[in-house]
């Protein structure tokens, strides 16, 4: 059975991108994959397991773990029973191999690096990708001789151009943020085996329930599982997925370092992710019909939402992606930043906050939110418009949401 995420989204009839990966439908893996049937003390739900370390009967079962014949838990950096019931199921989701759990997306994102690159390697990066990923390269990951390049986004003559023998990862966010251009996968993916460098997807904007970047040959994707997947604004986390052979040398670094979600956090998430199915279709659709609002909307000068036919990639969209999610980015017509504000400000419904894929909706101008630090010279380098604002639809009805803009931008 296949997943049939929401037809809102307007699929084309002749789409040739894969279905969602898992066996079953999607929501049937939300709810089941990566949890035992029956479970100790007969709960519907696993435990909250708080426990930093975990106790061995006689040294004879120590010695049956050590030599590997005994799969359990021995100490919490290494991993608890909690957080690998959640790596199966987004792993289930994905249609990857394994999941390697984090404290947050940033710590999954250095994960891979530092365990991947060392001193006199490269990275490419599309330059669209979060701030923070490119800061912690050029700025933190510089002072062990890793060497950073920024090619402009969707510009694969200038990747295959920035790569050297020393090269070893080829990075990208689809859809980015927040101008949400989307990769071609297929493209991305053959620049990287034909270079033999490895290549990652930053999938966050999409989660699997909208794009399946392994399915198109990609190496490693990763998620903020503190947006979409965890659902509701209330918990921090991280997942990197791909083969077991990928994977393990990230998982030992991750045991050597500790950025490990803690059994509550691990909890939240498998709580959240249970009704994953659902919030999604419900992103998506809402997403396509605010977008769809405000490219008629006389204040609005510009929608970037990849389900629009306006948008530059909706073609590479529809062939990649079965849903478009809930984040729309819009400029205000004739206004300058302060104009722009006043529209934020006026909201009732949607609450100023940075991040996205919650169940409230929320709004920010991408300029005061996350690059008030830089100057105007480097904003025009980002895309990051005076007049743009950022809406991350949460799961309210799509006539709410709109009325809410209505009023953001009547006067
Ligand atoms: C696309 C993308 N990747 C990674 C991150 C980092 O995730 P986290 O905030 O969970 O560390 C974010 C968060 O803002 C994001 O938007």
């Amino acid at each position: 059975m296949q997943a049939t995420p929401s037809d809102v989204s307007e699929p084309s009839q002749q789409s040739t991108r894969p279905t969602a990966p898992t066996e079953q439908g999607i929501s049937t893996t939300s709810v089941h994959a990566g949890e035992a049937r029956q479970k100790s003390i007969n709960s519907i739900t696993d435990p909250v397991v708080l426990a930093s370390t975990f106790t061995f009967e006689n040294t004879q079962a120590l010695i049956d773990f050590v030599e590997n014949r005994e799969d359990r838990s021995e100490y919490g950096r290494y991993g608890a029973p909690g957080e690998q019931v959640v790596e199966r199921k987004l792993a289930a989701l994905e249609g990857a191999e394994d999941a390697v759990l984090y404290a947050s997306g940033m710590a999954a994102l250095a994960g891979v690096l530092n365990s991947m690159l060392a001193s006199g390697d490269e990275i490419v990066f599309f330059d669209e990708c979060y701030h923070r990923s490119r800061e912690y390269c050029r700025t933190y990951l510089s002072k062990f001789g890793v060497v950073t390049k920024e090619v402009k986004t969707g510009d694969y003559d200038a990747m295959e151009a920035a790569i050297t023998p020393n090269t070893k990862l080829l990075v990208s966010e689809s859809p980015t943020n927040p101008q949400m251009s989307v990769i071609d996968l297929d493209r991305f993916a053959a620049i990287g085996k034909q270079h033999g460098v490895t290549t990652i997807i930053d999938a966050t904007l999409a989660t699997p329930f909208n794009i399946s970047p392994i399915a198109h040959g990609i190496d490693l994707v990763m998620h903020s599982a503190t947006k979409y997947m965890g659902g509701h604004n209330d918990l921090l986390a991280g997942v990197v997925l791909g083969s077991k052979e990928l994977l393990d040398p990230i998982r030992k670094l991750r045991g050597v370092m500790g950025p490990v979600t803690t059994p509550h956090n691990c909890y939240l998430l498998q709580r959240g992710l249970k009704t994953f199915g659902l919030r999604m279709k419900q992103h998506n659709e809402n997403g396509m019909a605010v977008a769809r609002y405000l490219e008629d909307h006389p204040r609005v000068e510009r929608v970037w939402y990849p389900g629009l036919e306006s948008h530059p990639y909706h073609e590479i969209a529809k062939e990649t992606m079965r849903g478009y999610g809930g984040l729309i980015t819009f400029s205000v017509k004739d206004a300058d930043w302060k104009q722009t504000a006043a529209v934020v400000d006026r909201a009732k419904l949607a609450r100023i906050a940075p991040s996205l894929g919650g169940v409230e909706t929320l709004i920010e101008q991408p300029l005061v939110m996350s690059y008030f630090e830089f100057t105007p010279e480097q904003r025009v380098e980002f895309g990051i418009e005076d007049n743009m604002i950022r809406l991350a639809c949460g799961i309210e009805d799509s006539a709410d949401i709109i009325a809410d803009l209505e009023q953001c931008l009547a006067e």
